[in-house]
């Protein structure tokens, strides 16, 4: 696939990386210097490149969105028309310094995307630990092997595509169902996220997944 990476930081850095090294053609866009972007799609392979984010959507199948919420508005100016391309986002709705999720509890970032950019499809993909709109998707699968990365998304085509990429880096693909689930996820990636950022000495989380009978 021809990807698009808007937003070449921490995740967009990496998971630009590992889809060209899966054999994909990468274009890393969007960061504060160009010589960055080119440094990272040397790294990559010859199957990556630097561009703007207007060249990284022209001819994408697939766009990763992995930009911080506050900078989704002027990368997706940036990039022009996105009409009928399939947009990948980890962005998380946080606030300026990352303590809070900005659109929570009757909306998600993921559906607040997807009304930004309606002639898109977007799915979202998200690392997370099972909540309980989950159990069912989880016990289904409990036999995989990888670890889990659960994606949501309305446009059936869109998800394969989204599914092939979490694959191609490592992770096992739960469909999590329509978009409107990612409201009830957006909170647990936090949750993981700020717990990954903490280190050994952070807070611990534990939980616990029960599986019930047949009610
Ligand atoms: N879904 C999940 O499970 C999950 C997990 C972790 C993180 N996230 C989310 O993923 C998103 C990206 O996270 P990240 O850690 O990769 O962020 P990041 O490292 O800060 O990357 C953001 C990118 O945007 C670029 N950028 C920022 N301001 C810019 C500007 N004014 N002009 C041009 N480029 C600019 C940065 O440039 P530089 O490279 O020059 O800094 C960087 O390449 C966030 O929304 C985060 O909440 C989601």
């Amino acid at each position: 696939m021809r990807i698009g990476i808007l937003g070449s930081g921490l995740m967009g850095g990496k998971l630009g990386t590992l889809f060209a090294r899966a054999g994909h053609d990468v274009v890393f866009s969007y960061a504060r210097s160009r010589q960055k972007l080119t440094r990272l799609a040397r790294a990559a392979t010859r199957r990556a490149r630097a561009g703007t984010p207007a060249e990284a959507a022209r001819d994408a199948d697939a766009l990763l969105l992995a930009v911080h919420w506050s900078r989704v508005d002027d990368v997706l100016k940036q990039a022009g028309n996105v009409s009928g391309k399939v947009i990948v986002s980890c962005s998380l709705p946080m606030n300026h310094d990352d303590t809070r999720l900005v659109v929570a509890h009757t909306s998600s970032g993921a559906e607040a995307l997807a009304r930004k950019v309606r002639r898109a499809h977007v799915v979202a993909a998200f690392s997370t630990v099972p909540s309980e709109v989950l159990f069912g998707v989880f016990q289904a699968r409990r036999r995989a092997r990888r670890p889990s990365l659960a994606y949501c998304g309305d446009d059936d085509d869109a998800k394969e595509i989204a599914a092939e990429l979490i694959r191609d880096v490592g992770f096992d693909p739960v469909d999590a169902g329509p978009l409107r689930i990612a409201r009830y996820i957006e909170p647990f990636s936090l949750l993981v996220a700020q717990l990954a950022y903490e280190g050994k000495g952070g807070p611990q989380l534990a939980y616990r997944v029960e599986r019930f009978g047949r009610m």
